[in-house]
């Protein structure tokens, strides 16, 4: 059973569209879910298209995050954006610790840790992203590795702060591979954050949303998001085509 947990569905764009195709995709996401207000909805494009997605969703439920953020308020750090700077452009959100990021960019959990920091602080919501390679899954290390990314990654996080962080639990395997995990192995780790969570703060973390990524497609969004303990879902491909992310949306409201 869902207690008190609104499910979020975020669609995290990557490297995708020019302003003129984020402008158009923002566009038809608000036509289709932009008066929902039962499920919590946000897109997140690349830095160039928020402001004009933000003007676009300004009047909706829709709400706009970043996909990344530097963890130092400002200075000499060419190329980076800071939190404030994110916030000040009307975004709610920011993805933290996406498992391209940890990948491809050497992102670490004690980075991580200070970017979320630096996102609670600047009073935007880390969608903080965790979760195993095949590798680690095969080599029975799952729980492992995905609580070491939980503890590592809100080090500096109070209990009272918990509720204000959403945790995305993304198997690295099922990234944009188009293999999902199934409902029951998504639902296991999803568990076990939770149980994690409540050690460590108690029944706060029954407030906690938890989403799933990973090949989240329409089809197969409604058993993933009716599992007891996912929130929701963060959702990559899916999200570039305004049908296909309004009906993981309206999957997400059962
Ligand atoms: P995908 O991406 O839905 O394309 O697998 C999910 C993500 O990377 O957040």
């Amino acid at each position: 059973m869902k207690k008190n947990r609104k499910p979020f569905v975020a669609g995290n764009w990557k490297m995708h569209n020019t302003l003129s195709a984020a402008r158009t995709l923002a566009i038809d996401v608000r036509e289709r879910v932009g008066s929902l207000t039962e499920v919590e909805v946000a897109v997140c494009p690349s830095f160039t298209a928020l402001a004009t997605v933000v003007d676009v969703l300004r009047s909706s439920a829709v709400g706009v995050g970043a996909q990344n953020c530097h963890h130092e308020a400002k200075g000499a750090f060419t190329g980076e954006v800071a939190v404030d700077q994110i916030a000040d452009l009307g975004c709610r959100y920011v993805i933290i610790g996406h498992s391209e990021r940890r990948q491809l960019f050497g992102e670490t959990d004690a980075g991580v840790a200070r970017k979320v920091r630096a996102a609670l602080d600047g009073k935007l919501t880390p969608i903080m992203c965790i979760g195993e390679t095949l590798q680690e899954r095969e080599a029975g290390r799952t729980f492992e590795v995905v609580l070491g990314q939980l503890d590592g990654g809100l080090a500096s996080v109070t209990s009272d702060e918990l509720s204000r962080l959403v945790l995305a639990y993304e198997p690295v395997w099922a990234i944009g591979t188009g293999k999902t995990a199934s409902d029951e192995q998504a639902e296991e780790v999803h568990d076990r954050i939770r149980q994690r969570l409540r050690e460590k703060h108690g029944a706060v973390a029954d407030a906690v949303r938890i989403q799933y990524g990973g090949s989240v497609k329409p089809d197969n969004a409604k058993g993933l998001l009716g599992q007891p303990n996912i929130d929701g879902a963060l959702v990559g491909g899916a999200s570039l085509k305004a049908d296909a992310f309004a009906a993981i949306v309206l999957a997400a409201h059962q």
